[in-house]
């Protein structure tokens, strides 16, 4: 029988690994170096596979197993034991957002049985589309984007003057944030944080309605897997922005013509995600001191059972310092 990976037990060591990033690369908050926050949140990361029983393999990672010593797409993580998973891993997603102390800099993990995640290869961009379950069937990524507001203002029975649609400020971006305020909708802009712009468009109550724009495609994997256990929808298209990237997608066998959509970004309902708040966000607290120590929030959904947990830890001044010492030096 197929060993199943969505135990509650499995969860909560996931966010033990998020949270375990989160503490490391707060360390680095506002400091304006991106790179230390990154690695700092990569290394706690790594230490909490090492304990978990999961015989994985990153397909989502920090890169190249030559630029990037470790999380690289392709290396084994965990004890081996239990199941057979693929990994993607951000452990810093908005390391601007880091450097620069704004808001929505996430630390994020998804797992999913091993040969469901998209492996996007040398594609390092994608235009994106995520809509919430009510919309889920009724949009196109190809169709013009006054039509998909139209469509997703009538799925949510509200006027398309009062949708918020959270877009990446990029200068690619530039047609489209003109056709989506001539369309009359709002816009959302956001320097950084496609996964929590993703999430926002899926989950009630984060006042984003719909997702549109170009960013990571590893950035697409991984909120796919939240996508599809919130039950929103998730559309992409390879979207290279340089002639070389081009060349390499096309060397790759890749189509930039293809429609991917959520079940071809993961293909398994048996999936985990979870994030913790490194900076305040909009649907988490990050990393805050209180008198009791430092508490991190976290949030941890399973496909399998459709939960979404949110939980509040605390690590006490003397995990904290055991920790700083590893993360801030
Ligand atoms: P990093 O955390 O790797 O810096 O990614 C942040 C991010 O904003 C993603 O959320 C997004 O998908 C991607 O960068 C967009 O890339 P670019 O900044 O090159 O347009």
């Amino acid at each position: 029988m197929r060993q199943q990976m969505s135990t509650r037990h499995l969860a909560v060591e996931l966010t033990a690994i998020t949270d375990a990033a989160a503490l490391a690369s707060y360390c680095w908050l506002g400091m304006g170096r991106k790179k230390s926050g990154d690695k700092a949140a990569v290394d706690a990361m790594r230490r909490g596979f090492m304990e978990m029983d999961v015989d994985g393999i990153v397909v989502i990672g920090e890169g190249e197993k030559d630029e990037a010593p470790m999380l690289y797409n392709g290396e084994r993580v965990g004890t081996g034991k239990g199941p057979r998973v693929d990994v993607a891993v951000d452990p810093v997603e908005g390391t601007r957002l880091l450097a620069l102390g704004r808001p929505n800099a996430i630390a994020v993990v998804a797992l999913a049985p091993r040969g469901t995640m998209f492996d996007p290869g040398p594609a390092f961009y994608m235009q994106k589309l995520v809509v919430p379950e009510q919309a889920r069937g009724l949009v196109d990524i190809n169709a013009p984007v006054g039509r998909t507001l139209a469509i997703v203002a009538e799925a949510l029975g509200k006027k398309v003057r009062d949708l918020v649609v959270f877009v990446l400020e990029k200068d690619r971006h530039s047609r489209l944030i003109e056709d989506i305020r001539s369309a009359g909708a709002r816009i959302q802009l956001h320097t950084d944080g496609d996964v929590a712009g993703a999430i926002m468009a899926v989950m009630p109550g984060t006042g984003v309605d719909l997702m549109l724009g170009t960013g990571g495609t590893p950035e697409a994997v991984l909120a796919a897997v939240a996508v599809r256990i919130l039950g929103g929808e998730m559309q992409g298209r390879l979207d290279p922005q340089s002639p070389e990237e081009a060349q390499a997608v096309s060397t790759a066998g890749l189509c930039t013509a293809r429609v991917l959509r959520t079940e071809d970004l993961v293909g398994s309902d048996d999936i985990l995600f979870a994030a913790t708040g490194i900076t305040d966000g909009t649907f988490l607290s990050g990393v805050t001191r209180t008198e009791e120590g430092i508490r991190t929030c976290s949030l941890v959904m399973s496909g399998t059972s459709r939960t979404v947990r949110r939980i509040q830890s605390v690590y006490t001044p003397l995990r904290m310092s055991l920790l700083e010492a590893q993360a801030c030096a």
